[in-house]
């Protein structure tokens, strides 16, 4: 076994938690296991990946309406270029809202929306979705966006989020949300590359307690992207904003005037339904590409079998629309099996820490989805919080995002899960767009593990020569076989996604994708996520690369070169450092070091932000030029750099302060 691979790691948590059995019974995945006469819950898993097309066909009927059948469920003959649902007819907002607004359903609560502001709330049902939906599709057409054309949207967590993403998907066209935390220059980089014809955005939003404007990032981003032909701006806060004749045109004004019925576009389910920039190792954003006929499919069977999502249960997703999580389980995941849904605006902590308690109570959530670095924030809050209000209604809690720390479980489950909710610890990513390794609530939990791949996938971790390696033992979490919510390519770069995700192990095992994470399976096969292999940060949760943040960095007049690491925090999971050399003759001074901070905040937007700016001479670089992160992460943690031998300039490493 290569050397590599010999990584193992001895998994201490010896707890396990067993879901009470009520739970258990009342449960989607436990229910289907029974009906399909499976004794127990690996020999579900199993059958289920090894018959994985006929599973994710099953899936596919069960949870998605198709207007002609497929008559294919994979082709495979285009490996990696995988399709699935070959012949039939299909449009995710049909599945998301179409159907329900058709049926009993109609009248149904899709999202309560909880604006920031307290007392500033609306119940949206399924019906008025329709017509909301409608009514923008309609808006969409007249500014002459047609299938196939991109659409970014720039917005807050306010309804008109979900309504333009599935006004795009009506109509066919492709929708690229860029979170709103990123500023002009993340904006501007993700515009131009899709060469969006429309970006729909907001006068502003509120943010602990204040309206802040979001208008005029998109100037100064739109000013050089010439695709751009119009701005649509919803009016959240009423602050004052400049609006550019010709091309902006409030939300509201365009919406008025149409009609509210809307004909639905039947797609083919390779169609594409979104981009989403996300990052990779280096400074250029990928634009991942996502299909209608997965993406109708995946994300409603992970709704339902891992987070249990069921027909009268109140389902809380608190990501941010902006990420993927949001794409899948705020917007296609729970809309698809006509659930409902809290769509909350601000942030955890406004007016106190008790908010997010006050909305589960009120609404009585009974399905909790959030990330490890909220769950610490409140951790280190204090019980306090959650204990003034009355939680009983959770049933299921879950995380996503980063490892969700023993300690952090416990918290989580004690003061928000009454010492009973199972919490389904969920490892994906934007390019799996679903839930790939997580418990069900009939699994037994170890905190801290994401326990076993879900039914449907075959994931395994390999060494370098793509053996599998032993219980115990580390390597690559690869997936060996396709599943219908797959990335599809990089908008415009087919080459550059074969190469990051397949070429691994192409010679060896062609077919193989590399998700970029390490992770060891315990004695008993539970999944232990280790990490990421390449030089992507996360930071409370936010996919950031490295690169991105350094040449943000460097876009700063004074300074020459830049090298960021993640440093680890107890409750952001990692924070931003950067290493910045100066250019000639520049001082260094303390107001410098506030100055390229506010700049890549600038540049990139608060997501981004470097917590701690140093100065260095020179950083460790190999001989072709490239920075080593690893050996400057390693020096300024006080850890072993290990090998420098391939360092063209080894004299560097000593000038990597250490940075407490
Ligand atoms: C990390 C977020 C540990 C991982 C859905 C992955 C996790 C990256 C978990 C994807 C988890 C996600 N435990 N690590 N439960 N979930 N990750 O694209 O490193 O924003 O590769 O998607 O987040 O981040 P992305």
């Amino acid at each position: 076994m290569a050397e590599t691979a010999k990584t193992a790691v001895l998994q201490e948590e010896t707890r396990i938690f067993n879901t009470p059995q009520w739970i258990i019974e009342h449960s989607n995945s436990f229910q289907w296991m029974k009906k399909k006469g499976f004794k127990t819950e690996m020999e579900m898993r199993a059958w289920c990946s090894e018959n994985y097309v006929d599973f994710w066909d099953e899936m596919a009927q069960s949870y998605a309406d198709w207007y002609k059948p497929y008559d294919q469920i994979l082709d495979d003959s285009k490996n990696p270029y995988f399709k699935w649902f070959l012949g039939g007819k299909i449009n995710v907002a049909y599945n998301a809202v179409d159907r329900h607004a058709k049926s009993w359903r109609k009248n149904k609560v899709a999202y309560y929306f909880e604006g920031e502001p307290v007392g500033d709330k609306k119940a949206i049902t399924y019906y008025e979705l329709y017509r909301a939906v409608n009514k923008m599709a309609n808006g969409l057409k007249s500014l002459g966006v047609e299938k196939g054309d991109r659409v970014s949207v720039y917005l807050p967590m306010i309804p008109e989020l979900p309504i333009t993403m599935l006004a795009c998907a009506k109509i066919g066209a492709i929708h690229s949300v860029v979170f709103s935390g990123f500023s002009a220059g993340g904006l501007n980089s993700r515009v131009t590359d899709a060469e969006s014809k429309v970006v729909v955005t907001s006068d502003g939003f509120y943010r602990r307690g204040k309206p802040l404007p979001l208008k005029p990032n998109v100037d100064t981003a739109v000013q050089d992207a010439p695709s751009v032909k119009n701005v649509v701006v919803v009016k959240r806060t009423g602050v004052a904003t400049d609006m550019v004749e010709g091309r902006d045109i409030w939300y509201q004004d365009l919406v008025a005037a149409q009609s509210d019925e809307c004909v639905t576009e039947e797609l083919d389910p390779e169609d594409r339904l979104f981009i989403l920039y996300t990052s990779g190792t280096t400074g250029k954003p990928k634009g991942i590409e996502h299909a209608h006929g997965g993406y109708s499919v995946a994300p409603a069977y992970t709704t339902a079998w891992a987070l249990d999502v069921q027909e009268d249960d109140v389902f809380w997703c608190t990501a941010d629309a902006g990420w993927i999580t949001g794409h899948s389980y705020v917007i296609y995941g729970p809309l698809c099996l006509g659930a409902t849904s809290i769509l909350y605006e601000g942030s955890p902590d406004f007016p106190n820490l008790g908010r997010w308690w006050s909305i589960i109570e009120e609404y009585g959530v009974s399905v909790f989805y959030t990330a490890p670095t909220a769950i610490r924030m409140f951790m280190k809050a204090g019980d306090q919080w959650p204990a003034k209000y009355n939680l009983k209604c959770v049933r299921i809690l879950a995380s996503v995002g980063e490892p969700l720390n023993p300690e952090a479980y416990m918290w989580f489950r004690k003061n928000i899960g009454a010492d009973q909710a199972p919490i389904i610890d969920t490892w994906w990513q934007t390019e799996t767009g679903c839930h790939v390794i997580a418990p069900l609530p009939m699994t037994p939990e170890k905190p801290g593990s994401v326990a076993f791949p879900l039914p449907g996938f075959n994931t395994d971790i390999f060494d370098e020569e793509a053996n599998s390696v032993p219980l115990g033992y580390g390597g690559n979490i690869v997936q060996k076989t396709p599943w219908p919510s797959m990335l599809r390519a990089f908008y415009k770069d087919e080459i550059r996604y074969k190469k990051e995700y397949w070429e691994m192990y192409w010679d060896v095992k062609p077919g193989t994708y590399l998700a970029g994470d390490k992770a060891t399976r315990d004695k008993d096969g539970y999944w232990w996520i280790q990490g990421r292999i390449d030089d992507v940060l996360k930071v409370a949760g936010h996919r950031i690369s490295n690169a991105e943040v350094e040449s943000a960095a460097v876009s700063h007049p004074k300074v020459a070169e830049a090298a960021v690491i993640g440093k680890p925090d107890e409750v952001k999971g990692e924070t931003i450092v950067a290493f910045v050399i100066v250019k000639e003759g520049v001082e260094e001074t303390e107001d410098l070091k506030k100055e390229v901070a506010k700049h890549v905040r600038t540049v990139l937007g608060p997501v981004a932000y470097p917590e701690s700016v140093y100065f260095v001479k020179d950083v460790p670089k190999t001989r072709s030029g490239k920075i080593m992160r690893r050996v400057v992460k390693a020096k300024a943690l006080g850890k072993p750099v290990g090998d420098t031998s391939a360092l063209a300039n080894p004299e560097s490493v000593e000038m990597i302060p250490l940075i407490g």
